[in-house]
């Protein structure tokens, strides 16, 4: 024991008080442990903060803006449509808040500890705890624990030699923290976050300019709802290089040039301000895991099982900081699991996750796209409903959305994709009927409620079956 330690104990002790971990720290409360979450920062992590909820608040702010204009069409137009954009970030800033403070209430509830400071592990039973301020005096700097859960999270990859300065240079931390909108802006990375950015600033008066290294943005979809997606931005007098990779970004004038080379040939544009959006790597290595047993990968995830239990039995890890898909949901998923198991049930993650992205239109799956079908060499059908032509569909303007299912000649789903106006929320419909073995026949053995979005799926599995109603 180091002198001057001042040791305190847990059942649970969770480092990261994100999606994944506040859920693990509910879930462990309810089977009975004592529990105790440290964070650098507060309660909701990244996707409270700085990440999913800020940036869907800015991206209804936009999409109302956009709503207000294309209302003339069916005859009600606002006049003097105008952003304060600074009232935009108090209103974003006051739904964080509450969503903070119900977490906190809820630990509160479950008598879950929650300690500010920085965690590091000592040996495989101890973590170390560090104020993120010298003058700061914490009641405890060590904590024992019987079960830990990581659940740490990830941050924004930087690009070598591009040095983000949080004023002209941005990660998406800084851009949905800014006060006022830029004229112009150039986003580096064509993926889920920098599509995200671009199409919400882009409504909001911003020209901007996205390069992608790869041949088209969001690039993990069928080419279709890429397309899609880029025809949008464009439609905002945006413009998309992609096949195009940056090799410089300087501050000039109080501007920035960023120089890429695309087809051979060097370009720049210049712009207000860039944002580098290339991806998100793990929170892993500061965690001082070579006091435990605890592995990486290659790419520096923790490796776990579908425990959620790493290499080292007493501890676990849950969300962006194990790999997978970086998403809110399956770290809340993962949460669950690694509770249950800490109580001694025999849990284990064995679930599709969907994905959702906010872009206009929005996108959402679950299960295999037809790339991976084709790659993973299934002999799948592909069948796609044009839903714009459905009355509700038409009622909110919806332009160009479809469903596509990845299916068998005898009825398995392999995969169901909307691209549309609430993709996002429609497409739990598609998980709930994959997660229960639903086929192309049950899918039309449904009553979906009329006249609504969701009908798209009866349509859709109609049209799979060679009898659809409503279309062709
Ligand atoms: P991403 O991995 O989705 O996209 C990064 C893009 O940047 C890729 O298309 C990549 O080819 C491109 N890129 C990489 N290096 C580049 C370079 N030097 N020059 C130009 N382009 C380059 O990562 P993103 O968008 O940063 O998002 C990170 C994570 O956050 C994602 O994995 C996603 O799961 C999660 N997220 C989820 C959201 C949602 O569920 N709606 C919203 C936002 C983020």
């Amino acid at each position: 024991m180091v002198i001057g330690e001042a040791i305190g104990s847990t059942d649970v002790a969770i480092i990261g008080g994100g999606p994944g971990g506040y859920t693990a720290a509910i879930k462990c409360a309810q089977e009975g442990k004592k529990v105790t979450v440290v964070d650098r920062e507060s309660v909701g992590g990244i996707c409270l903060h700085h990440g999913c909820i800020p940036t869907k608040a800015l991206i209804h702010a936009a999409d109302m803006v956009q709503e207000s204009k294309k209302a003339a069409e069916y005859g009600v137009s606002f006049s003097g449509i105008s952003v304060d954009f600074k009232k935009t970030q108090e209103w974003k800033r006051n739904i964080i808040k509450k969503l903070d403070n119900g977490v906190r209430g809820l630990f509160k509830h479950y008598g879950i500890t929650l300690l500010k400071a920085e965690a590091f592990f000592e040996e495989s039973n101890k973590l170390s705890l560090h104020p993120l301020d010298e003058n700061e005096h914490l009641e405890i700097n060590a904590l024992e624990f019987k079960k830990c859960i990581i659940a740490t999270g990830s941050r924004e990859r930087m690009i070598p030699g591009i040095e983000v300065d949080g004023e002209s240079i941005l990660t998406s931390t800084h851009a949905i923290e800014l006060e006022t909108l830029p004229e112009s802006v150039l986003v580096i990375g064509g993926g889920y976050i920098g599509i995200e950015l671009s199409q919400m600033m882009a409504k909001l008066g911003v020209k901007v300019t996205i390069v992608e290294a790869l041949p088209r943005i969001l690039n993990l979809l069928d080419e279709e709802f890429s397309s899609i997606v880029q025809k949008n931005v464009e439609a905002f007098g945006g413009t998309v290089f992609a096949s195009a990779k940056v090799e410089k970004v300087e501050k000039k004038d109080g501007k920035v040039s960023t120089t890429f080379n695309k087809d051979g040939k060097s370009q720049t544009v210049v712009t207000d301000k860039v944002i580098v959006a290339i991806g998100r790597v793990p929170n892993a290595e500061q965690l001082h895991l070579d006091t435990t047993k605890v592995q990486l990968d290659e790419h520096g995830f923790i490796k776990i099982d579908k425990k959620m239990q790493t290499t080292d039995p007493r501890i676990f890890a849950i969300g962006d900081v194990a790999g997978g898909a970086m998403l809110a949901h399956k770290a809340a998923f993962e949460a669950k699991i690694a509770a249950e198991v800490i109580a001694g049930k025999s849990s284990a993650f064995d679930n599709l996750v969907p994905f959702a992205i906010f872009s206009d239109p929005e996108i959402a799956g679950v299960g295999l796209n037809e790339t991976q079908a084709k790659e993973q060499g299934l002999s799948y059908k592909v069948k796609k409903f044009n839903s714009s032509t459905s009355g509700k569909s038409q009622i909110m303007g919806d332009k160009g959305s479809f469903f596509k299912v990845i299916y068998e000649e005898n009825g398995t789903i392999h995969g169901l994709h909307i691209c549309g106006a609430r993709a996002s929320d429609m497409i739990g419909e598609a998980v709930l009927a994959m997660e229960m073995g639903a086929t192309i026949e049950d899918l039309s053995l449904i009553i979906h409620p009329h006249p609504t979005l969701v009908e798209g799926y009866g349509e859709l599995a109609d049209l799979a079956l060679g009898k659809p109603t409503n279309s062709l």
